[in-house]
């Protein structure tokens, strides 16, 4: 397995001939220990706004160095991570991501890919769970957003990079990926979207809607001092 994982959507700004820490993959803890529904009263599943890049720094800086080597495919810079967080919302890249007390503890990234002459339409997703928050469904609920996001830009396959040591992200991606390739390196697994109808594109609406006021709100408790946020 080389050191770096090539198609990640941050590769250029990856530290260069760095040999990544030993990765030791059995630190994950088993899915029966792990495993158990996402339980929406503890958050919410919404789009990452522009202006939130910071809340998207800080969550992927938080993430534990295995997690962090697994989301990249290697070992990578805070200055890497900072400036991928200002790719991704300001680019063509959406996120979605998942919110706990205005904190984003997880998120599924979705980068559009350049066209291709007789191929599908596609886009790279990648998704980050902090440790606290695995193995409790919030990866799964992240692809089922993201396959509607992508269903409503005309994205007809979702390509999912990762490395083959990882059990989490497999699984995840067996219930829905059509088909998988596999080399030394690394594993891709292809998610087919639908096509969007009134419907896909109402929930995305809806779903922006409240992404909007849910921020607003989050902000707003934030100027707040602590005697009024009410905890
Ligand atoms: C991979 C990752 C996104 C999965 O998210 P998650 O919220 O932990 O996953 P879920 O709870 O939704 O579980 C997804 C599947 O993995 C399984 N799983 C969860 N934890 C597991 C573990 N430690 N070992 C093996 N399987 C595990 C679940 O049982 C589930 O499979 P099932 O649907 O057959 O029951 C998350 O662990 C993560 O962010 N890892 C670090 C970054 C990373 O690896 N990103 C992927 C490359 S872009």
């Amino acid at each position: 397995m080389p050191a770096i994982e090539q198609s990640a959507p941050i590769s250029d700004d990856r530290a260069p001939s760095r040999a990544p820490e030993p990765v030791n993959t059995s630190a994950l803890p088993t899915t029966s220990v792990l495993h158990r529904p996402v339980d929406p009263a503890e958050g919410q599943i919404r789009k990452v706004l522009p202006a939130e890049r910071h809340l998207l720094v800080e969550h992927l800086l938080r993430l534990d160095p295995l997690s962090r080597f697994m989301r990249f495919g290697g070992v990578v810079s805070d200055g890497a991570i900072a400036r991928h967080g200002t790719r991704v919302t300001s680019g063509d890249a959406v996120a979605i991501g998942y919110f706990v007390d205005g904190e984003l503890r997880a998120v599924a990234e979705l980068h559009p890919l350049p066209p291709r002459a007789g191929k599908p339409a596609s886009a790279e997703a990648a998704f980050s769970v902090e440790r606290e928050f695995q193995g409790k469904g919030i990866g799964s609920a992240l692809m089922r957003h993201l396959v509607l996001l992508a269903q409503n830009r005309g994205i007809e396959e979702l390509q999912v990079v990762f490395l083959p040591s990882n059990a989490p992200m497999k699984n995840l991606a067996v219930h829905h990926a059509a088909n998988f390739s596999m080399d030394d390196d690394e594993m891709i697994g292809r998610v087919q979207a639908p096509h969007a109808t009134v419907f896909s594109r109402l929930r995305e609406f809806f779903g922006d809607v409240f992404a909007v006021c849910s921020a607003a709100f989050d902000l707003q408790e934030r100027t707040l001092p602590p005697s009024m946020r009410g905890n």
